[in-house]
């Protein structure tokens, strides 16, 4: 498979939404960040774009509350996402992010891959493995990031992915796109840029448009 190594030519902040009816409506490719509160997703979106501050970031889980767009070279969108699955805030607010993240993933028509950030150092989550599930039952396509690779040492790294595939298929016929990463070493970032820009590609060959 050809190497495109897309280059960041710009990165923008476009818009915070409270809803997805408040996104923004250009009709560009959208690729989402989600996973578990403070599993490194707006860190991760900082390091693919190499701008240092573009997301908020913090060492407190519940950082990013909105829905937050980036436009990418003037050609697609990233987005970061609120967290799930944080157990400190009340349950009434729990609820409120669900709703905005289900609305979002199940509306927004030119989301064309989600990204689901997993802690490479746990071994498999009940909520992340259904998270996945209800992406599947759903029709979401989604894949996988492992972050924080540089907290482990490279095989135990790799022993972790591989736990992770054989858990996925038990549930799984086949294994979704995934990549390993490091926000903090900018590692694996990318093939998540060669992977964007080759499904841009399929996008534009097909001319599928939202
Ligand atoms: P919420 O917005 O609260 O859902 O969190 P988030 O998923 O956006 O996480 P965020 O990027 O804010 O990072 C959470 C913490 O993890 C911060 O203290 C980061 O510095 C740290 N972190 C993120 N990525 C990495 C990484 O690759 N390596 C290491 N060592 N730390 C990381
Ligand atoms: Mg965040």
């Amino acid at each position: 498979m050809p190497k495109y190594n897309m280059l960041i030519k710009s990165a923008i902040f476009e818009k915070s939404s409270q809803r997805w009816q408040d996104c923004p409506d250009d009709k560009i490719p959208e690729y989402a960040f989600i996973g578990r509160s403070n599993v490194g997703k707006s860190s991760l979106i900082n390091a693919v774009t190499n701008h240092k501050g573009l997301a908020k970031t913090s060492q407190t889980p519940g950082k990013t509350q909105l829905i937050n767009h980036f436009r990418i070279n003037n050609d697609w969108f990233l987005t970061d996402l609120p967290g799930y699955g944080y157990a400190k805030v009340s349950k009434s607010q729990r609820q409120v992010f669900e709703k905005l993240i289900t609305g979002y993933i199940l509306n927004r028509k030119n989301l064309v891959n989600l990204f689901t950030l997993i802690d490479i150092r746990h071994t498999p989550q009940k909520i992340d493995l259904e998270f996945l599930e209800w992406c599947g039952e759903n029709g979401v396509p989604f894949s996988i990031i492992f972050t924080k690779e540089d907290k482990m040492k490279p095989n135990a790294a790799k022993s972790n992915v591989e736990k992770y595939s054989q858990r996925l298929l038990e549930t799984w016929e086949e294994l979704p796109p995934m990549f390993i990463t490091s926000a903090e070493k900018k590692t694996g970032t990318d093939a998540i840029l060669d992977f964007i820009e080759q499904t841009n590609q399929l996008l534009r060959d097909n001319k599928v448009g939202f």
